[in-house]
């Protein structure tokens, strides 16, 4: 996309860390801005900032694991500003364990977000962009962890290489279809959000129960990703790094050459070409 100005973004996750920072970014260049989150106070609060900056935007309450929750708010959109030209679909969550032993409840909470989520997103918002036929541009937020390997972080892993294929695929029909929509797949390396404090959007109905899948694996994660993410990267790096993307049309939005994620990912890359066994590539958290 050429221009951003006067256009409209729907943006989830956006009452925190890198979707809020989509937001701030966003509005900056002039863009209106849906934001939607599960987090009713938080969400007013990020909105009612960028409201208090001069900001036009509106903040809708949606649980992206639920298509009818995504549904609803791209009528809101579409109701409020007429046409939706950017989709972040951002919002997600992280759990950790053995594969074997992570609880049923923990794939489905984390597909439900990370996965259905983006889909649902895809599924409310690629029919009204065909239809309007401006440019228009999605960004699917995956995660270096699409593109390395690591033990005891399977639900999350498998939920971001789904993600990234599901891109691909994404990107692929657009190129089919001829369509004036372009796409990215953001894969953040380690970001200083509120990652790590993601069971507080947990549905009681997906908890885990006393002792379930308890591991020291799964302890050592937990623990890692907490002392780890106020060390990582600012979510607004990450967002001008998208914004670029959008600017430039490019599919690919990985850590930069240098970082040490983009250096596991080189040497997974490496590992495949080769049919050679998994190296154990990512630096001690
Ligand atoms: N922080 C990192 O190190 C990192 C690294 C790679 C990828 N990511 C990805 O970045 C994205 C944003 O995460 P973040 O790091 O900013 O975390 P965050 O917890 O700060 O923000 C995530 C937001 O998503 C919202 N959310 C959770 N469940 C939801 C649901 N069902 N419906 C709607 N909103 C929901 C939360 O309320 C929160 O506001 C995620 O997809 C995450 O996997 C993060």
């Amino acid at each position: 996309m050429q221009e951003l100005g006067g256009r409209v973004a729907v943006v989830t996750g956006a009452a925190s860390g890198i979707g809020r920072a989509f937001c701030q970014r966003l509005a900056a260049q002039g863009m209106k801005i849906v934001m939607a989150d599960v987090e009713g106070g938080p969400l007013e609060a990020a909105a009612g900032a960028l409201k208090a900056d001069g900001h036009d935007v509106l903040a809708v309450r949606t649980d992206i694991s639920q298509a009818d929750s995504v549904s609803a708010l791209a009528e809101r959109a579409v109701d409020t500003y007429g046409k939706v030209h950017v989709l972040c679909n951002n919002a997600g969550v992280f759990a950790a364990g053995l594969s074997w032993e992570a609880p049923q409840s923990d794939y489905d909470w984390v597909f439900g977000v990370n996965v259905w989520g983006v889909l649902h997103g895809l599924r409310s918002f690629v029919p009204h962009m065909l239809a309007h036929g401006e440019p228009s541009h999605i960004v699917n937020t995956a995660s270096m962890a699409a593109v390395t390997t690591a033990p005891f972080t399977a639900p999350y892993y498998m939920s971001k290489a789904a993600v990234f294929s599901l891109s691909e695929s994404l990107y692929a029909e657009m190129q089919a279809r001829s369509a004036a929509i372009g796409v990215s797949v953001l894969c953040p390396e380690l970001v200083d959000t509120a990652i790590a404090r993601g069971e507080r959007n947990r549905p009681e109905h997906l908890k885990r129960k006393s002792g379930e899948g308890d591991s020291p694996e799964r302890e050592l994660v937990e623990k890692a990703i907490h002392a780890a993410t106020p060390t990582g990267s600012d979510p607004t790096v990450l967002a001008d790094r998208a914004i670029e993307a959008i600017y430039e049309n490019r599919f690919y939005v990985l850590a930069p050459e240098g970082n040490s994620w983009r250096d596991a990912c080189n040497i997974r890359l490496e590992d495949i070409r080769l049919a050679r066994n998994p190296t154990d590539a990512l630096p001690d958290p």
